[in-house]
């Protein structure tokens, strides 16, 4: 049975992955390598928001990456807080809504001022959502989202039974957004990486081997083309589909 053609994908995840070999390959710093990162950024962002695509999920710290060096890390989070600080007007002019997903309280005191301050402002916005993952991995999701429904059963307000699927999904991260639908993958590794394990369950699966600096409207055009000719069958038949559809 032939593809069926789809239309674009409500829901889009991001590992932008390959700074650091970006800036190696220019002798360059890895800093460097992370602020070349942000054109990308931007760009996707844009070709996103004119595509009216619903939502845009970026994976730009995990749990993992504290492990780094503390001058990388310490330089990362001074370049969320400049990049927020820039861009934000910006993103508020395009309807953006921003929303960053993760482990808040481990971050710098300062750039959780600057994300309260940016996610107040934006909050209304009609346009893309776009999350931006910090201080997140899917395990971490997975456990704070259990502890609540946990903490739920044990007050007596709900039994453990009534755990539903939907009754968990509404706890993560992600909840009220549709499931990322594409995962993007550049810097040419094929993992996922502790990202949105749970909302990944049905994504399709896009690797680049760009490295993310480098990431331009072309390759985006062929991560979209790719998913165009996917055939999306949640488990069920291509014929199920077909009638479904029919
Ligand atoms: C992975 O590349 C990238 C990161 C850990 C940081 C991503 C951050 C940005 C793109 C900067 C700005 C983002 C926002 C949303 C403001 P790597 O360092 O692991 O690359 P490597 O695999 O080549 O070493």
């Amino acid at each position: 049975m032939s593809a069926a053609p789809q239309a674009l994908p409500r829901h889009i995840a991001v590992i932008m992955d390959g700074n650091g070999r970006w800036a190696a390959a220019r002798g360059l710093t890895r800093t460097s390598g992370h602020k070349a990162g942000l054109k990308a950024v931007r760009l996707v962002i844009e070709e996103c928001s004119q595509r009216r695509i619903e939502a845009l999920t970026l994976f730009a710290f995990s749990s993992e990456n504290w492990r780094r060096p503390a001058e990388e890390v310490g330089s990362l989070m001074s370049l969320f807080v400049e990049a927020l600080d820039r861009e934000i007007e910006e993103l508020h002019r395009k309807a953006v809504a921003v929303r960053c997903i993760g482990e808040r309280r481990s971050l710098t005191v300062r750039l959780q001022t600057r994300i309260a301050a940016a996610e107040e402002r934006t909050r209304a916005n009609p346009g893309l959502k776009l999350q931006v993952a910090l201080s997140y991995g899917g395990r971490w999701d997975i456990i704070q989202a259990a502890q609540k429904l946990a903490r739920e059963t044990a007050s007596g307000a709900m039994r453990a039974e009534e755990i539903t699927e939907e009754r968990f999904a509404d706890q993560l991260a992600l909840s009220g957004l549709p499931a990322p639908d594409l995962l993007i993958r550049t810097g040419g590794e094929q993992r996922i990486s502790n990202f949105l394990l749970w909302d990944l369950a049905y994504a399709e699966l896009y690797f680049s081997p760009a490295l993310w600096p480098d990431f331009a409207a072309p390759d985006l055009e062929e991560a979209l083309a790719f998913f165009a000719g996917r055939e999306r069958r949640f488990g069920g038949t291509g014929v199920q589909r077909a009638v479904a559809k029919a």
